[in-house]
C-alpha cells in the first residue's frame, strides 16, 4: 500500500522535525515490508526534507514541476532533472489545484513526459469535478484525463494513478464507498498493472470505511498528512 502525503502550500523547516516520529513508527510497523511512503512537501523542503531521510524508507516527491527538459529562462519553475538533483524521487503532476489553474491534459502530458524521461515516478491525478459528477460524465472525463494525460507514453511502469474527485478534496467528503470501488475497478481495467490510489478527504475516521475497498493501492493524504499522528493513525488503521 502507498500511503503518499502531500503537504501543499504548507511547511517550514521546523516542520520537518515530526519526520523522526514517523520513521520511529515504520521501525516497529509489522507491515512496515508492505507500505510505501512517500512526502510531497513544497519545493523549499525538498532538499532539507530528503537530507533527514536520507537512510530512511521513505521517499520524497514533488508537488509539480515545469516541462522543460533543459534548465531555462523560466521564472518561478523548476524542471524534473532540478528536482531529481535535490532528492525527489516522485512528482505529482495533474493534481486539480493545477488543472484549476490552467494546467491542461496537453501540458500535464508534456510534464509527465519530460519528468519519466529524468527518471522521476509519477503520481498522477485524475478526477471529475462536482458538475460533472452530476452530469453523470464521470467514467467520460477519466477516460478523456487518462488518454490525454499518458498520451504517446508506452511503459506505465513509473506511473502511479491517483484517483482524486475535486469535490470529495478539502471538503470532508468521500464518494460513496461502493460507487470508489466501482470507479477504481473502472480506471485499472484500462490502466492494467498500475497502481491506483484514492485522494479526496482522508483522514483517520473515515479511513475505516475506506480500507474496505480491496482494490485500493493507496492513498493520497492531503490537510490530514500535515499532522504526523493523524498520518500514521491512517496507516495503522488501513491494515486493522
Ligand atoms: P485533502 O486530503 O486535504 O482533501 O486533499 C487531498 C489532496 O488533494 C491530495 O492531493
Amino acid at each position: 500500500m502507498y500511503f503518499i502525503a502531500n503537504w501543499k502550500m504548507f511547511g517550514g523547516l521546523n516542520t520537518l522535525n515530526s519526520l523522526h516520529n514517523v520513521e520511529k513508527f515504520l521501525k516497529k510497523f509489522k507491515k512496515n515490508k508492505f507500505t510505501k511512503i512517500i512526502y510531497c512537501p513544497p519545493y523549499t523542503l525538498i532538499r532539507p526534507m530528503s537530507k533527514k531521510l536520507q537512510k530512511s524508507r521513505i521517499k520524497v516527491g514533488a508537488q509539480n514541476c515545469h516541462e522543460a527538459e533543459i534548465p531555462g529562462a523560466f521564472t518561478g519553475s523548476v524542471n524534473p532533472s532540478m528536482l531529481k538533483n535535490v532528492g525527489a524521487r516522485y512528482v505529482i503532476i495533474g493534481h486539480s489545484e493545477n488543472r484549476r489553474d490552467g494546467e491542461d491534459d496537453k501540458l500535464i502530458n508534456r510534464k509527465i513526459k519530460t519528468s519519466l524521461k529524468m527518471g522521476l515516478k509519477v503520481i498522477f491525478c485524475i478526477g471529475e469535478t462536482l458538475k460533472e459528477k452530476r452530469k453523470k460524465i464521470t467514467k467520460k472525463i477519466l477516460i478523456k484525463q487518462i488518454k490525454n494525460g499518458l498520451r504517446n507514453i508506452k511503459t506505465k511502469k513509473n506511473i502511479i494513478i491517483a484517483y482524486e474527485p475535486v469535490w470529495a478534496i478539502g471538503t470532508g467528503l468521500i464518494p460513496k464507498i461502493k460507487d470508489l470501488f466501482l470507479t477504481i475497478a473502472f480506471i485499472k481495467k484500462r490502466m492494467k498493472n498500475v497502481k491506483i490510489l484514492y485522494g479526496g478527504s482522508v483522514n483517520p475516521k473515515n479511513i475505516q470505511q475506506l480500507k474496505i475497498i480491496d482494490n485500493i493501492d493507496g492513498f493520497l493524504v492531503g490537510g490530514a498528512s500535515q499532522d504526523y499522528k493523524k498520518f500514521i493513525d491512517i496507516i495503522k488503521k488501513t491494515y486493522n
